[in-house]
């Protein structure tokens, strides 16, 4: 049995789905404070599988507990966090809380109920401002703010856990920038108020809901002046938790792996395949620069393809046709569920 903490969320229903479908047992635990119940339906209704869901805070640990006493669990995929960069500065407390009390209450599960095997959702955001990219696992880590700080203390946190304890098997996954949907179009992210990711807010220009993008600033040292990025299909990053999955059944230890395409794309890049693979125009001003913006940011993912056999197989045209059939049909995310009913491709 695999225990996905945070499995309603964005890329751990895509995760879900992939574990479902090559027939792993699931058990979801999430507390929905930034995802709907319905996605649970929409799993089932993609996959046509059944899997067990405890509405549940992982900080929480004599309710964490009983998941653990109910189930037989083999591995978990930790991706229950708060995720927001701009928010974690505001609201510093909520996020250390949060995201360091919720892996530390399962390090301790683990330990109490014989649990050997953990996947953890780290970021890019770990290599701080790294001044060289393709980035690889082995430079040099730092944070700026305290999400990141967050996913740097837990991964600090899982090496001191490895050293103590050679029976843990910990797999440490980076990704870089997640987008894209399933493609049936009835899962996909849906950010809470105004997006601050590029992929939300230029399907929410799309849908109409805002008027226009701003471009964080087209001074940065890149081929058009825009700030270029590794984005990666969901679906191609859920694939890669399968396989540290079954990595981690080879007892390694401490992994760590980096989960990106290596391609870098500028913002400008992004919005005009996204116009051209969907046929829509998408609005856009130049203004300042983001603070805290680096000019590039791509991976080089080839530890994990060497080590894991995982390579991301989706193009951003791919990845902008599934960011937008998800909003189309579902403009207002999973609250409106006779507007799904009347779109719905699945
Ligand atoms: P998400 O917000 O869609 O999913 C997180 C899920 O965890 C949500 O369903 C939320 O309700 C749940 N959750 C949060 N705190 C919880 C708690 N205390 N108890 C139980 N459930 C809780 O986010 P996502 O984009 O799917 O991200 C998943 C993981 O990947 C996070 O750890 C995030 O930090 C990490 N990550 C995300 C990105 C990205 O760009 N989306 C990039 C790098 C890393
Ligand atoms: C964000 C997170 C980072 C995380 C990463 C991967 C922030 C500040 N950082 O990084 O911690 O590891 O996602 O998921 O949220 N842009 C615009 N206009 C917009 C939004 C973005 O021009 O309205 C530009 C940005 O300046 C950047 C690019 O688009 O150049 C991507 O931005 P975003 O989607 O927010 O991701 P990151 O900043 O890479």
């Amino acid at each position: 049995m695999i225990l996905v903490t945070g499995g309603a969320g964005y890329i751990g229903s895509h995760t879900v789905i992939e574990l479902l479908n090559h027939n792993y047992q699931v058990v979801i635990v999430d507390n929905l404070c930034n995802s709907s119940e319905v996605i649970l339906d929409r799993i089932k209704k993609i996959t046509d599988k059944n899997f067990k869901f405890y509405n549940i805070d992982v900080t929480q640990k004599d309710e964490l507990k009983k998941v653990f006493e109910e189930n037989h669990i083999d591995s978990i995929i930790h991706f229950a966090a708060l995720k927001a960069v701009g928010e974690s500065v505001l609201k510093p407390l909520e996020y250390y809380k949060n995201n360091l009390v919720g892996a530390l209450t399962l390090f301790e599960l683990m330990k109490e109920y014989n649990v050997n095997n953990f996947v953890f959702s780290s970021s890019a955001t770990v290599y701080g401002n790294s001044k060289i990219c393709p980035i690889r696992e082995d430079f040099q880590l730092s944070t700026t703010n305290p999400y990141g700080a967050t996913k740097l203390m837990i991964e600090d946190v899982m090496r001191d856990l490895s050293k103590a304890n050679e029976n843990l098997n910990l797999a440490i996954l980076r990704y870089f920038n997640p987008i894209g949907a399933h493609i049936s179009g009835i899962i996909g992210e849906e950010p809470n108020g105004i997006p601050n990711n590029l992929m939300p807010y230029i399907t929410k220009v799309a849908t109409g809901t805002l008027t226009e993008l701003s471009i964080f600033g087209d001074d940065y040292n890149t081929h058009d002046g825009t700030g270029v990025r590794d984005y990666i299909h969901v679906v191609d990053l859920a694939k890669g938790h399968l396989k540290a999955l079954q990595k981690l059944e080879q007892n390694p230890g401490l992994i760590t792996y980096n989960l990106g395409t290596g391609q870098g794309y500028s913002v400008l890049d992004l919005v005009k395949v996204f116009e051209e693979v969907n046929n829509i125009e998408i609005p856009y001003k130049i203004t300042s620069r983001r603070p805290g913006d680096i000019d590039m940011c791509y991976a080089d993912p080839t530890k994990a393809f060497i080590e894991l056999g995982w390579t991301a197989e989706y193009g951003i045209e791919r990845m902008c046709q599934d960011s937008w059939r998800w909003q189309r049909n579902n403009p207002y995310g999973y609250e409106k569920e006779d507007h799904f009913l009347d779109m719905g491709t699945c």
